[in-house]
């Protein structure tokens, strides 16, 4: 088999990136591990910034998130029992964002290159990535007992974190930066209506909780748990009476509970490779870079990355230049270390460090009551929120 691009991992990175050079004429093929289900029952966040919609609206995907999805022009931040509205539209000259959950972007995305008759080997095993520092790449997989190569011109690593791509390159080729936290997310998804019409933002006493949502009927909470909770420690009942008592007052009062639909367990990490590219191997998406959740930054960054990827591929093909290529990387680090960062310091001034001592807390609760109080602060979180332009910084 032979195709221009080889795309490993069909999430929204893979799948995105697909129809972008289908747009432009480009061949690819894509392999998946895991099958179409598995990919579209991993729940995560759920706000998309201007830029990924914009994208998604340049891949043609666009339409249902329009009819379906929420536009928020703000969210509550919780501190000290009281809660702050973070005016994005004010703040940032009229930008807001789309609540639209990535399982709904990926299965738009499945749907129109299933409608396109473009191709995607799922449940493909032992994907393996060849020969990727010569001009004359080669990935081999197995599907149903049979083994199967792909000539291609590159290989896009859309593999996410534990994928085969970037643990390919040779170790001396590439760096890696990282921070774990001490604590992780507990996640439940419910067919209840949203606590409050907006996103909320808590950092309470007895640590971070989330309010978000996926649609007026359906909402989507986090619990910020120890590192060694299990989630069948966890009992629905257990959950809502936790969040309870993370909320003010108010929302308390307000929140409609229910059985849930998903619940786990996540980690916050931070990760950063460096370099994205590897002759004619690119890292896109989550195989890359990891934020931690708060903030929302990872699906965002991955769109962008593989816009900056079709473009490279797309100049490469089209002008036979190999600039984009040759910036692909510099380019795509710039922006996910400026979203590295937000989400860093958001997740910091969220959460609470059990080990950090009392005199942390305060701390953080000074930096939150002068953020609040400050117009510059209220600016800071609201043109990170929004997100920086896609050209930023050129
Ligand atoms: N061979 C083939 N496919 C693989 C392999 C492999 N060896 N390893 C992983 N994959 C597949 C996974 O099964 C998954 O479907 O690659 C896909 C990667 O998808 P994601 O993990 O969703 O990563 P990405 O597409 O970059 O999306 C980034 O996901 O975690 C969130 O916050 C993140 O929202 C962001 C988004
Ligand atoms: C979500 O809805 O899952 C979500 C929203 C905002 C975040 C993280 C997750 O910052």
């Amino acid at each position: 088999m032979k195709t221009q691009v080889a795309i490993i991992g069909a999430g929204p990175s893979g799948l995105l990136l697909g129809q972008l050079l289908h747009k432009a004429g480009i061949d690819a093929i894509i392999l998946e591990r895991q099958s179409p289900d598995y990919v579209l029952g991993r729940i995560r966040a759920g706000v998309l910034e201007q830029v990924a919609t914009d994208l998604l609206d340049e891949a043609g995907v666009g339409q249902r998130m329009h009819a379906e999805g929420l536009v928020h022009t703000g969210f509550d931040m919780l501190f000290n029992g009281e809660r702050h509205r973070i005016d994005l539209e004010r703040l940032t000259g009229g930008r807001k964002v789309m609540v639209y959950g990535q399982t709904e972007v990926t299965r738009d995305l499945m749907e129109a290159r299933k409608a396109a008759g473009l191709p995607t080997v799922y449940e493909a095993a032992n994907v393996q990535v060849h020969d990727f520092d010569t001009t004359r790449p080669r990935v081999s997989y197995e599907k149903d007992g049979r083994s199967h190569t792909i000539e291609c011109d590159f290989i896009a690593g859309c593999d996410g974190f534990h994928g085969v791509c970037r643990a390919s390159v040779p170790r001396g080729a590439i760096q890696e930066f990282e921070k774990v936290y001490p604590f992780g997310w507990l996640g439940l998804l419910s067919d209840t209506p949203p606590v409050h019409h907006e996103l909320i933002y808590v950092n309470s006493e007895r640590g971070f909780a989330l309010c978000s949502q996926r649609s007026h009927t359906r909402s989507r909470y986090y619990l910020q748990v120890p590192l060694t909770d299990k989630v069948e420690q966890w009992s629905d009942e257990a959950f809502w009476t936790e969040l309870r008592l993370r909320l003010d007052p108010a929302a308390a009062d307000k929140l409609v509970t229910g059985p849930s639909l998903e619940k786990s367990i996540a980690p916050l990490r931070s990760f950063v490779t460096e370099p994205l590219r590897f002759g004619r191997l690119f890292l896109a998406g989550d195989a890359g870079h990891i934020v931690p959740p708060t903030g929302a930054k990872g699906l965002n960054l991955a769109a962008t990355d593989v816009k900056y990827l079709s473009n490279a591929l797309i100049e490469f093909y089209q002008e036979r230049s190999e600039a984009g290529i040759d910036s692909y990387s510099q380019r795509c680090l710039k922006r996910i270390w400026r979203a590295e960062r937000f989400s860093w310091w958001f997740t910091s001034i969220m959460h609470r460090f059990p080990d950090e001592g009392a005199i942390h807390a305060r701390l953080q609760q000074a930096e939150l009551d002068y953020l609040m109080h400050s117009e510059a602060g209220l600016k800071t979180i609201a043109e990170n929120y929004v997100g920086l332009p896609l050209d930023f910084g050129d």
